[in-house]
């Protein structure tokens, strides 16, 4: 950039930044928060959606608690909730009363109680997700002392989801699902939900009204299984086209999402317009500003799903479709939210880096909401200035980010956990942001975390000088996973300090299991330090072999083998899978403790089926034909193992995943288009040709029985088939024909409707006793 146009920059910033020098930061956003406050519904709505998530929790206990909505001076002008002892004693059953500031208070509350003084818990798991085998009996229910407890959250936010969490875990979901989740949510404290179901069917209704046809929205809407991509511009037409049923069903869907989250007092994240446009927009409004996006991880650029059209912000009929969107939703939906979700520069750089037109388009983007709602809010992911740090310097990101009034944009931080950016940013140069934890990608199937940064990097960036914070949020990619690390991080909403991990595992164990036993203690601590100790940050840990397959040829050695992310000392968690397995007298009728068995049983066994593949190769390398063969038997014996092990839990089953997608269709048709969808995202994601897989292939893998089987150990056998003839014959090994065949095997499964079981079936103890025994027993003690 010139000298110039930097001395043009600052002019342009101080000007800039004057409104926020002006303004108390914490004015606007107090003002948002009482407007929010005021679109709440009324006490007693709220007190009964609380109640009735009581009931569906624990039916028996719906007259132990008595529930009431207080108003924030109650807590200094800030959310919070208030635990007590009933007074007097009442004849009818009342024992406990919680009060709060919304409904999400006192389901925050109550579940506090639940935990801390009857030794519940309750997670996403599928099935085994509450263990209450510990709770007294109604009547009986320990008391409180004193005055009771009150409880503050130290920022107004809890927010959740991420844009893809949509497509990854909630695309099959029915309501009964979602109301689960939503119970979860507010449980654990989330106020600012994403609510981006049914969107489809409102854009349907918006590029209609500009002379869109139905037939043009086709190879512009993803398939169900890829929404998310298709939203952001990334793809179009992949899975496609949905039908009118798709698009009818899931608009009531949301329905049924908004008004329940909305009786519970959440504020929900609507989406809102970013440019991204059907093709055929550029034949009606031919002197539209127009450009087409490049190609996003495509393999060959096929015109069907590849390269969208994005309008131009600067263009004025950006901002005629923006505010129609908004209408829209309000037409439909009511007035719900101010926040809305916009996403424009997310993997799509803006053609120049000028701070001057950078600004202009963000206001062009702010402009669009705020003509639809006058009192919208800008909420913006934060994945760019970490993405794309190189584009997005600090002159960019100011542009950007101070390019709407003060305190209406509020950005999340996405990858806090890793990569915080408010750290050098000054704070995003004081716009309010969430702090968040990204932590999973594809939903992968991994036990990973770091808890250390949970438990005090939210209360760090909260306490420094000036803090613009004014969040805490869970942006995980897919859900269902590692529920010790989302119980802790929701509890950062309502934690004023840094909690002390160790202490807090130890009754999150007794809690989850519903009893205090010292081997999984002493297990716990060692997960705290190795698996759960992950500082390395690195950002995409699918590298286990089973699931993710390498696609390289061996015998060219000036490629380095894959190298798989281990970030701990096997050896101890394999320690830890011992004290696991010896508390397995104690425990085994917990749910959540057999859960929590076969997931660690499957992290040791899939880090051992690393070390063995690469064995394998080397074998390979030094032409070592008996050693090839066995190791080549223990990598296909490993993966039938663990799809036996996995089998024996519902939680970890390909064919829940199959059935959810199926019960949404509604002819056969769908049925083949929604199975078709459901397992190319877990397989080879996006598009390929005979010789070239996806660049995506095995990004949303995931460590379920009959996936391993049925895809992962044919994929894995042939593999090593041609390894073992390439040294029989002394010939180089044929990586294009094993990957065609590979690709050949994977397009038939993908299209295939065999069913796979979806109910458990095995004693998940046994089998990992057995389990260990083979691999880590006495006689193979070498590892
Ligand atoms: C029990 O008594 C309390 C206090 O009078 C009241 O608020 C509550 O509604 C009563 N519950 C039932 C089930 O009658
Ligand atoms: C759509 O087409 C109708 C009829 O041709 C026309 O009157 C109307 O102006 C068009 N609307 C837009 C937004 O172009
Ligand atoms: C159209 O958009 C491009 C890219 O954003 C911009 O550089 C150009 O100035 C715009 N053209 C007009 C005529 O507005
Ligand atoms: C905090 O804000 C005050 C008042 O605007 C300012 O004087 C001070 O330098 C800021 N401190 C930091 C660490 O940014
Ligand atoms: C995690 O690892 C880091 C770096 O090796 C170390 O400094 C820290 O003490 C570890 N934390 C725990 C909880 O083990
Ligand atoms: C294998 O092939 C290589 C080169 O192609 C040759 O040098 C070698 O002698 C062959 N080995 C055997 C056992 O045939």
């Amino acid at each position: 950039m010139s000298s110039f146009s930097s001395l043009f920059l600052i002019l342009i910033l101080t000007v800039a930044l004057l409104p926020i020098a002006l303004a108390e930061p914490g004015e606007t956003i107090q003002a948002l928060l009482k407007r929010l406050d005021s679109k709440r519904p009324s006490p007693s709505v709220q007190e009964a959606a609380a109640k009735a998530v009581l009931k569906r929790l624990l039916p028996g206990y719906v007259s132990s608690f008595e529930f009431k909505i207080v108003s924030k001076d109650v807590c200094g002008g800030k959310s919070c909730f208030l635990i007590s002892n009933y007074s007097p004693l009442s004849k009818n059953g009342t024992e406990i009363v919680v009060k709060g500031t919304t409904a999400i208070e006192i389901a925050s509350g109550l579940y506090w109680y639940l935990k801390y003084w009857c030794g519940a818990h309750v997670s996403w798991d599928k099935t085994g997700g509450i263990q209450i085998a510990s709770i007294s009996k109604p009547g009986s229910l320990p008391l409180l002392e004193d005055e009771g407890v009150t409880i503050q959250r130290p920022i107004p936010w809890n927010y959740y989801q991420n844009v893809v969490t949509s497509s990854y875990s909630y695309v099959w979901w029915d309501w009964k699902r979602w109301e689960k989740e939503i119970d979860w949510m507010a449980l654990h404290g989330v106020n600012l939900p994403l609510a981006f179901t049914g969107q489809e069917a409102i854009w349907q209704k918006v590029f209609m009204d500009f002379n869109i046809s139905k037939e043009d929205l086709n190879g512009f809407f993803g398939g169900p299984a890829f929404l998310a991509w298709a939203r952001m511009g990334n793809l179009h037409g992949w899975g496609g086209p949905l039908s009118q049923n798709w698009l009818d069903q899931q608009l009531g869907l949301q329905k049924q999402i908004l008004s329940r989250m909305l009786e519970l007092g959440m504020t929900p994240v609507l989406p809102s317009f970013s440019g991204n446009i059907p093709a055929t927009l550029k034949n009606i409004f031919p002197s539209a500003n127009i450009t087409r996006l490049g190609n996003w991880a495509s393999v060959d650029a096929d015109p069907r799903w590849c390269c969208t059209y994005l309008l131009d912000p600067s263009d004025p009929l950006f901002v005629e479709i923006g505010e129609a969107f908004i209408r829209r939703q309000v037409e439909e939906y009511g007035d719900v939210t101010d926040i809305y979700n916009c996403d424009t520069f997310n993997e799509n750089t803006p053609p120049t880096n000028d701070p001057a037109y950078i600004s202009s388009l963000g206001a062009s983007v702010y402009k669009a909401m705020s003509k639809g709602d006058k009192d919208a809010v800008w909420l913006m992911q934060g994945w760019l200035f970490y993405a794309d740090s190189v584009f997005w310097k600090p002159p960019q990101m100011k542009a950007l980010l101070h390019s709407v009034p003060f305190g209406k944009m509020i950005v999340l931080d996405l990858f806090a956990d890793v990569k915080p950016i408010w750290k050098y940013s000054s704070q995003f140069y004081d716009t309010p942001y969430v702090w968040c934890m990204l932590h999973n990608f594809g939903g992968n199937l991994e036990m990973y975390g770091n808890l250390d940064v949970i438990s005090s990097g939210p209360v760090n960036a909260r306490i420094t000088k000036n803090s613009t914070m004014v969040g805490v949020g869970m942006c995980m990619e897919g859900i269902e996973h590692n529920p010790v690390v989302y119980e802790l991080m929701s509890e950062m909403a309502f934690r004023s300090e840094k909690v002390q991990v160790l202490d807090w595992l130890k009754s999150y164990s007794h809690r989850r299991y519903g009893k205090a036993v010292h081997e999984v203690e002493a297990a716990w601590e060692i997960l705290y330090h190795t698996i759960y100790n992950c500082t390395d940050g690195i950002q995409d840990h699918n590298t286990d072999f089973i699931v993710k397959f390498p696609d390289l040829d061996p015998s060219n050695t000036s490629s380095a083998l894959p190298q798989a992310h281990l970030w701990y000392s096997t050896h101890k968690v394999i320690n830890a899978l011992r004290l696991f397995l010896n508390a397995g007298n104690n425990l085994a009728g917990s749910i959540t403790y057999r859960y929590d068995l076969v997931d660690l049983t499957r992290q040791v066994l899939s880090k051992l089926a690393n070390q063995v593949y690469s064995d394998a190769v080397t074998a390979f390398q030094q032409k070592n034909a008996k050693a090839l063969n066995l190791h080549t038997q223990k990598f296909i014996q490993l993966i039938k193992d663990v799809d036996v092990l996995l089998a024996s839990d519902d939680n970890f089953l390909l064919g829940t995943w199959l059935q959810s997608a199926n019960m949404l269709a509604k002819n056969h048709h769908e049925l083949r288009q929604y199975e078709w969808n459901a397992r190319t995202q877990v397989t080879m994601w996006f598009d390929n040709t005979e010789t070239k897989q996806s660049n995506l292939f095995d990004y949303a893998n995931k460590f379920w029985s009959g996936l391993l089987e049925g895809y992962y150990l044919p994929r894995a056998s042939t593999y090593f088939q041609y390894l073992i003839k390439s040294l029989q014959e002394n010939e180089s090994f044929k990586l294009e024909e094993w990957r065609r065949e590979w690709i050949s095997f994977s397009n038939k499964w993908q299209a295939g409707m065999e069913p796979y079981p979806v109910k458990a079936k095995g004693d998940a103890l046994a089998i990992s006793k057995a389990l260990y025994k083979e691999y880590f027993g006495k006689k193979n003690r070498k590892i």
